[in-house]
């Protein structure tokens, strides 16, 4: 893959108003849900990044005819629960975690078989957290020692399980309901802390019975979708990156519309405000099942804190931005529980402390998160390890810091942020795009 690095110079406020792409987990649902439904699906506001559309390329291998993205607008044309078709290759699914997990549901109750790979990073990803449930529910899959490649025997016979979470994700979640779709009787999850409820609620909106108490979900085999119009909102976790550059940089004030702002997920605002920013919710309303606001974000001088574990599975894919935040506040942020950081698309509780470190900032890393002391951000080159949330951090940190800051291997923003360096610039981040390696 052609690689990039990102050039950032001190600069800034963030101003003016703008909108982020659309929720990426959203985006994921839509086209497994509108492939597997009876109907049309007409979708707007989808993110035309890559993890998304590997999906998409995913079910049209299967079958299933998907018009656009054109403007952020799908239309798919839905086969039915039992109308997908044998892929003649492996799926290939990038860099999409989501993607994987929650594929590897659906098609664990098919009639055929199919082989899941990825890149290099998604290759190093935990597959054992889905394919052992499964396979409890009757599913017959074989993994590299629980890694990627995943292979599936479809087996149209599985049945129902009441499963209690042993770790705090959606993906796995969703994985069970989606495969409790194609099993006899029930499957049950229950979950010791809540985790995002997209599946849930869009499965709702396509039209399948759930039965939900407060951390229990429970769904019937058998059922049917039926296709729908829907629109996405702006993914608050790529707002999340601008909410805390307006929180640094002195003089910002930055209205972010339509973010999605379901309680599953606005761990980072919780976690922020309570730092000391300055961030308003506007114009609250219920746009197909999820909560959606306009967020303005003013400068404020933030403070060190200790995280409320109750809020880290609520902001799991914030912290890189949490970090860099943390970094520029006065005092200590400590951060404990988040072990799941370290099986991201990177580990990145060691890949923010190494990059906090050549900024000149003490952060020490933990098994299951880190200590960072606040202070004077300086400048240097960061390694993202291909990982776009930390590329993306960074990229912030430019806004406060001393002197240019680099970030390399950044091409794997666009598997969540397409347009991210050209937006950002439109509301003052000093960005630019580099050449591998150059500065
Ligand atoms: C996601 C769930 C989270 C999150 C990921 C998207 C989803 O992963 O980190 O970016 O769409 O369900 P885990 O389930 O591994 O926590």
């Amino acid at each position: 893959m052609q690689n990039i690095t990102f050039k950032v110079v001190p600069g800034g406020p963030l101003k003016g108003r703008m909108r982020v792409p659309g929720d990426k987990s959203m985006s994921h649902r839509t086209v497994m849900l509108g492939s597997l439904a009876e109907g049309r699906t007409d979708i707007e506001g989808f993110l035309e990044g890559e993890d998304s559309l590997a999906t998409v390329a995913a079910f049209r291998a299967m079958g299933v005819s998907i018009e656009g993205p054109r403007s952020g607008r799908l239309v798919i044309e839905g086969v039915g629960m039992h109308g997908l078709k044998p892929s003649s290759q492996p799926l290939y699914l990038g860099n999409s975690g989501t993607s994987m997990r929650l594929l590897t549901g659906i098609l664990a109750g098919q009639t055929f078989d199919t082989n899941l790979t990825g890149d290099e990073s998604l290759s190093l990803r935990p597959m054992g957290r889905v394919a052992d449930p499964l396979a409890a529910m009757g599913a017959v899959i074989k993994t590299n020692n629980g890694l990627p490649p995943v292979s599936i025997a479809g087996n149209p016979n599985m049945v129902g399980i009441d499963y209690l979470m042993p770790v705090a994700s959606a993906q796995v979640k969703s994985c069970l309901l989606l495969a409790g779709m194609y099993a006899k009787g029930r499957t049950c999850v229950t979950e010791r802390v809540p985790t995002r409820d997209h599946t849930e609620r869009m499965l709702t909106g396509f039209g399948y019975v759930l039965r939900r108490s407060e951390n229990r979900v429970c769904i019937e085999g058998g059922g049917k979708l039926q296709g729908t119009a829907l629109r996405i909102p702006g993914d608050i976790s790529s707002a999340a990156f601008f909410m805390v550059g307006a929180t640094l940089k002195e003089g910002s004030q930055l209205l972010i519309e339509n973010v999605g702002v379901n309680p599953t997920r606005i761990g980072v605002i919780n976690i922020l405000r309570q730092m000391g920013a300055d961030i308003a919710l506007s114009k609250i309303r219920e746009v197909a099942g999820e909560p959606v606001a306009d967020v303005m974000v003013k400068y404020s001088p933030l403070k060190g804190i200790r995280i409320p574990p109750e809020q880290v599975s609520l902001a799991i894919d914030e912290f890189p931005a949490i970090f860099i935040a943390a970094a520029h506040a006065k005092g200590e942020t400590i951060l404990t529980g988040a072990a799941e950081l370290r099986v991201k698309e990177s580990d990145r509780i060691q890949t923010m402390a190494d990059g906090l470190k050549i900024l000149g900032i003490q952060a020490k890393p933990t098994p299951d998160g880190m200590v960072i002391s606040g202070g004077r951000l300086s400048n240097g080159r960061i390694h993202s390890h291909g990982d776009h949330r930390v590329a993306m951090a960074f990229a912030m940190a430019g806004l406060v810091a001393q002197e240019a800051i680099y970030i390399d291997d950044c091409a794997n923003v666009n598997t969540s942020f397409p347009g991210f360096v050209s937006l950002a610039r439109t509301v003052g981040l000093d960005i630019e795009i580099c050449a591998a390696g150059t500065s």
